[in-house]
């Protein structure tokens, strides 16, 4: 009875370590990756990688249109959160802030979890399930319920990055990690999920094992925030 309460812990332990390997992403291209919804029983395009996100023609995207994110372009196909949050405030922040846009929309789209994952273009068909992200998993939805929707608890984002309101920032010519220089990786200026990490897992631009970021925050302690923050 030990032995077989032993050997069951040792697997639940080997499915976990593996599961959370996964889950962290390989930094070896999507495939494989958390954003590797290929075959999802909610991915209305199974065998797909990239519609679930980007679709080729615009298949009526109602769905994926919203004031402000149409002219992002990208061929985005998953539907858009409406929720309005409320904002990150503190006494000490520089940069201007207002309701998220650009990229940080097409993430929280789905992270924020009021948006069904398999909501998207008209010619998948209608979303077999209604999973969330927090069906998934709950460590996942950003901001967590317990914030609902408010951005307080989350790092600043759609704020824009500028050293000349906060000598505490980096110049935007200095880099993050091997993704590009902070300039490259602003969207509209500002600070977008984005910028920390790589959605797409791609080969040497996100560290493998470490929430799809662009750089590790641990092989030099606390390196991703050390790339903007002059601390
Ligand atoms: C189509 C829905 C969708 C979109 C859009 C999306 N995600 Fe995700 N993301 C997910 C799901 C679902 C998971 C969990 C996958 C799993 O573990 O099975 C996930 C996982 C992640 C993880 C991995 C967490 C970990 O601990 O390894 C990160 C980080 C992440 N997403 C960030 C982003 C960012 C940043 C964007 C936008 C640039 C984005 N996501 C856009 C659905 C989405
Ligand atoms: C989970 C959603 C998701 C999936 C799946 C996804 N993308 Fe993206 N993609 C995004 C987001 C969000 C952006 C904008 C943010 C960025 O550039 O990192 C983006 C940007 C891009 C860009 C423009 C910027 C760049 O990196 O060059 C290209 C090209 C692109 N994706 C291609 C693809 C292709 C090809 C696939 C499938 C192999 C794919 N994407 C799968 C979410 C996704
Ligand atoms: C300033 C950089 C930065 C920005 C901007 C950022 N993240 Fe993260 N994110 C991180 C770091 C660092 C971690 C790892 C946290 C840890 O190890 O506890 C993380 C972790 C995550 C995770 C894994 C679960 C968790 O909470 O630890 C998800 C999912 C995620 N981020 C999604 C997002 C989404 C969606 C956005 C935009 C709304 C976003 N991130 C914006 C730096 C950032
Ligand atoms: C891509 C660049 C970038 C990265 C990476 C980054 N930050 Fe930031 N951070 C900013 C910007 C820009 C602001 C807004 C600064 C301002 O205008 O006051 C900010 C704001 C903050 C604030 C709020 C400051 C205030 O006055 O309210 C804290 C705290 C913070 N960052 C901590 C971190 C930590 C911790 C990390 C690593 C997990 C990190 N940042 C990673 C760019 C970044």
């Amino acid at each position: 009875m030990k032995k077989l309460t032993l050997g069951f812990m040792a697997m639940a332990l080997v499915i976990g370590i593996s599961g959370i390997a996964m889950a962290n992403g390989l930094g070896a291209g999507i495939t494989g990756s958390p954003h590797d919804f290929s075959a999802e029983l909610w991915n209305t395009r199974t065998g797909e990688l990239c519609r679930v996100c980007h679709v080729p023609h615009d298949h009526n995207r109602t769905l994926a249109i919203q004031t402000g994110i149409e002219t992002n372009g990208l061929l985005w196909n998953h539907k858009l959160s409406d929720v309005s949050y409320t904002l990150y405030a503190s006494p000490t922040l520089n940069g201007a802030i207002a309701q998220p846009t650009g990229t940080a929309k097409m993430c929280l789209g789905c992270h924020d979890g009021t948006v069904a994952l398999g909501a998207m273009d008209s010619k998948a068909v209608a979303p077999s399930t209604t999973t969330v992200i927090q069906d998934v998993d709950a460590g996942y939805q950003t901001p967590s319920a317990a914030m609902g929707v408010s951005l307080q608890g989350t790092h600043p984002i759609s704020v824009t990055y500028d050293p000349t309101l906060d000598a505490g920032l980096k110049a935007t010519t200095e880099t993050i990690g091997t993704s590009g220089t902070i300039a490259s990786l602003l969207d509209g200026g500002k600070v977008q999920c984005s910028t920390c990490h790589d959605v797409h897992d791609s080969v040497g631009e996100a560290v493998a094992n470490t929430h799809l970021l662009r750089q590790s925050n641990t092989a030099t302690a606390s390196g991703l925030c050390l790339a903007c923050h002059i601390k």
